[in-house]
């Protein structure tokens, strides 16, 4: 199947090495009817997730039941807490669907992702705050702020809700079951900062209100970052778990969390040995199955798993590894974003890698191509996985497609990977109606998860959301 796209043939290669690649490419390729099964399980999952809690897809109400109109003025402040960095923000909306931002950047570190996550943030607020001199003083009321928290947390209200468990490497003790914002308020209050959490929303709620805030035909938010999600406007006549008032427009946004797609049963997804190498070495081990095969997070070291075997068989490299190359996530899901498009004669920039980075010196031009095509098929593998989820959201409210839809979508693979956007429509298309697929239209809401809570502010104060 493989050898038949010649992406996939490595000149000079041994029989060996080539059947060892022909094998990788018909585990990493998926057909249109093993992606077609899939989307019919991800709708199930979905159906399952809107009727009860608790289930694998939590599709979780965000509270969030308006829509921006777009006309809205005024400053908002956000707290943008994702897998990696820690944004502080303030965001001027112009009333003409046109934001400007300001923002500081904080990466997490070592600590913080481990045990002072809290103290940490409130402490980047504060130097926020303190470096433009806005501090509330004295009787001064407090600042009202967003927080997106790109983690899974069971809302009970615009500005709470419990987390469910930690996703993307963070294990802070103590948090899980506990109401987020409360955390983040007792530490804001340990440091005597007179800031007001307002609103909670999700990166990916984030990501769709900054798209609607722009554009009144967004209708879904995606992540695919370090981790990968979605949440989407449903009519709360679907949701029959909600137990709340109906909200006057009949719309609620939801979280869905769909990086936990399959891992109850690891039935569907297209698993390899490195996939389940991956997940049992995680610290979440049969945890977010379909986030593993996606995100940024994970892609690097699927690849590192795939390169160590066939190292080990001596297939690779002469059979020579490092210390760095044993050591876990020291492939970074940015080297298969370049090298799946390394087009240099001699695959130079994927032999830095080899030789600089993981510290392996003379690798051969078919090592390189080798490298190469691992880059491609996992990276490919995760765009086109990416349709599953977009395909079974979008089919499920096939009643918007008549008109225009927009999809807003942010996070690193997206921007990054080679055509990941190319391959994401391309794969949709496939299982939508030429009709309706015209109407939807793709973009980049470039950093919508922290203006999108400052967004939620705003409605927040607004409208009471
Ligand atoms: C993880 C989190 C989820 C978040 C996503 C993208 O899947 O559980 O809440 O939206 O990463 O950042």
């Amino acid at each position: 199947m493989s050898s038949a796209d010649s992406r996939y043939t490595i000149v000079g290669a041994t029989p060996e090495q080539q059947a060892a690649i022909d094998m990788l490419a018909s585990q990493f390729l998926l057909t249109d009817e093993r992606l077609g099964a899939i989307i019919k399980e991800f709708r199930r999952r979905m159906e399952e997730g809107l009727a009860t809690d608790g289930r694998v897809l939590k599709m979780i109400p965000s509270y969030v039941t308006r829509r921006p109109l777009g006309s809205e003025v005024g400053s908002y402040f956000a707290i943008d807490l994702g897998g990696t960095n820690l944004r502080v923000l303030k965001v001027t909306l112009d009333g003409r669907g046109g934001v400007t931002s300001e923002h500081q950047k904080f990466a997490l570190s070592e600590e913080a992702k481990s045990r002072t996550l809290f103290d940490f943030v409130a402490q980047c607020v504060d130097t926020f705050l303190d470096e433009r001199n806005l501090r509330p003083l004295g009787q001064q009321p407090p600042i009202p702020m967003g927080l997106t928290f790109s983690y899974p947390v069971q809302q009970t209200s615009i500005n709470s809700g419990t987390l469910v468990q930690w996703t993307k490497g963070l294990n802070v003790p103590g948090c899980v079951g506990r109401d987020v914002v409360r955390l983040l308020q007792d530490a804001l209050l340990r440091l005597g900062l007179r800031v007001k959490i307002v609103a909670l929303v999700n990166d990916t709620v984030g990501t769709l209100l900054s798209a609607a805030y722009s554009d009144p035909a967004a209708q879904m938010g995606i992540i695919f970052g370090t981790g990968t999600n979605a949440a989407y406007y449903e009519d709360v006549a679907n949701l029959a778990k909600w137990k709340g008032p109906n909200p006057s427009s009949g719309e609620m946004v939801l979280n869905m969390e769909w990086g936990a797609f399959d891992s109850d049963d690891f039935a569907f997804l297209p698993f390899t040995p490195h996939d389940i190498k991956l997940d049992r070495k995680s610290i979440n081990p049969r945890k977010q199955a379909y986030e593993k095969m996606i995100s940024g997070m994970y892609l690097g070291e699927i690849a590192r798993n795939i390169v160590l075997w066939l190292a080990d068989q001596r297939l690779l490299l002469d059979g020579r590894s490092s210390e760095i190359l044993n050591a876990m996530w020291s492939i970074d899901t940015s080297y298969l974003s370049s090298g799946a498009v390394d087009t240099t004669s001699d695959l130079s920039e994927i032999q830095q890698v080899i030789e600089k980075t993981l510290n392996i010196s003379n690798s051969t031009f078919v090592d390189r191509q080798i490298f190469k095509v691992i880059a491609i098929l996992v990276g490919e593998r995760a765009a086109r996985l990416s349709a599953v989820g977009v395909v079974a959201t979008l089919t499920k409210r096939s009643d918007l497609l008549n008109k225009p839809v927009t999809v807003g979508i942010d996070g690193s693979m997206y921007e990054h990977y080679p055509y990941f956007h190319d391959i994401l429509v391309e794969t949709a298309s496939h299982f939508i109606p030429q009709e309706q697929f015209k109407n939807i239209n793709f973009t980049l809401a470039k950093d919508g998860s922290g203006v999108g809570a400052a967004i939620t502010a705003m409605l927040a104060a607004t409208y009471d959301a």
